[in-house]
């Protein structure tokens, strides 16, 4: 497994390759878990040739406090990545990334971006297209995949090649959870004993909602999702939606053909962890 640290020699190497081989990309932030695993297993099991990029992009963090907090476990991020067989790490510095102009371009991701996440992180999309589209044009790879664990961040991406007309097939890959539900996340090794053990309640509440999906209104489930998390001080709910997944918008009525996704983000302490669920 090789490591690039810089655009030039990355590229340079890239050009070696056979281009019959389908190459695919996996971005990252580091601080690799089991569910940045799983999504590097499958490309590889899918793809001639796999690169994880690594990089802590600072436009997208709405809080200065959260990018300094955020772990930075290279070393061990490798040994884990070469394990798996992943052929070549992209880890390269802000500056490389971003010529000493740390900003981001602005998007029209056509309201995308104006919800949930969106409202609640400022400026977070527009950061992360800005990475993704220079991930994509660096490495030129045939697939790109994401996880649905940040189900939003995934349809922005794919209303990103929509606006730049790459070619690059976007891979959803499902969520990876710990055995009580909990969606594997860097932030999870924050929590302590008691918010630990509180934090399943998440995905707990969006089984719940999938299940009176079927026979009760959006209202009634927010309102029954809301008193659940009355009930768990240790969990603060910032939002409960169900939500189109194509629009990411609140539906009016719902309609047999559409597809329908709950999402929540909640807080355990100053830890802020999101989650969704496919209702139908
Ligand atoms: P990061 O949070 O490191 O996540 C990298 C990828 O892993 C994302 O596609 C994310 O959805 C996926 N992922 C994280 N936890 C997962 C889980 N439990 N199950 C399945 N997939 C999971 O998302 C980012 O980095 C950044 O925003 C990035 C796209 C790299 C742009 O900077």
């Amino acid at each position: 497994m090789e490591v690039f640290k810089t655009v030039d020699s990355v590229k340079r190497n890239l050009l070696n390759l056979d281009k019959k081989f389908s190459l695919a990309l996996v971005p990252t932030m580091g601080a690799l878990h089991q569910g940045h695993l799983s999504i590097v297993k499958r490309a590889k099991s899918e793809n001639d040739f796999v690169i994880v990029s690594i990089f802590v992009n600072p436009t997208q963090f709405d809080k200065v406090e959260d990018l300094k907090k955020y772990p930075i476990t290279l070393h061990q991020d490798l040994k884990l990545l070469e394990k798996l067989g992943c052929d070549l790490v992209f880890a390269p510095t802000a500056d490389e990334i971003y010529n000493s102009n740390i900003i981001s371009e602005k998007f029209d991701f056509n309201g995308l971006d104006k919800v949930m996440e969106g409202t609640h992180r400022k400026g977070h999309f527009d950061g992360v297209g800005t990475v993704v589209k220079k991930l994509f044009e660096i490495i030129k790879p045939n697939k790109a995949y994401f996880g649905e664990k940040d189900f939003q961040q995934l349809q922005i991406v794919n209303k990103l090649i929509e606006i730049t007309n790459l070619s690059i097939q976007i891979v959803a890959c499902e969520i990876y959870r710990e055995k009580d539900g909990l969606a594997m996340s860097s932030r999870n090794t924050r929590l302590n004993k008691i918010q630990r053990k509180a934090a399943p309640l998440i995905y707990q509440t969006l089984l719940k909602s999938k299940e009176l999906f079927l026979e009760k209104d959006i209202n009634f489930i927010k309102k029954y999702i809301e008193t659940e998390f009355k009930k768990e001080e240790t969990l603060q709910l910032e939002y409960f939606e169900i939500a189109d997944v194509k629009t990411l918008t609140p539906p009016t009525f719902i309609k047999e053909s559409k597809k329908y996704r709950a999402f929540i983000a909640a807080f355990s302490g100053d830890i802020r962890l999101i989650d969704n669920i496919a209702l139908n």
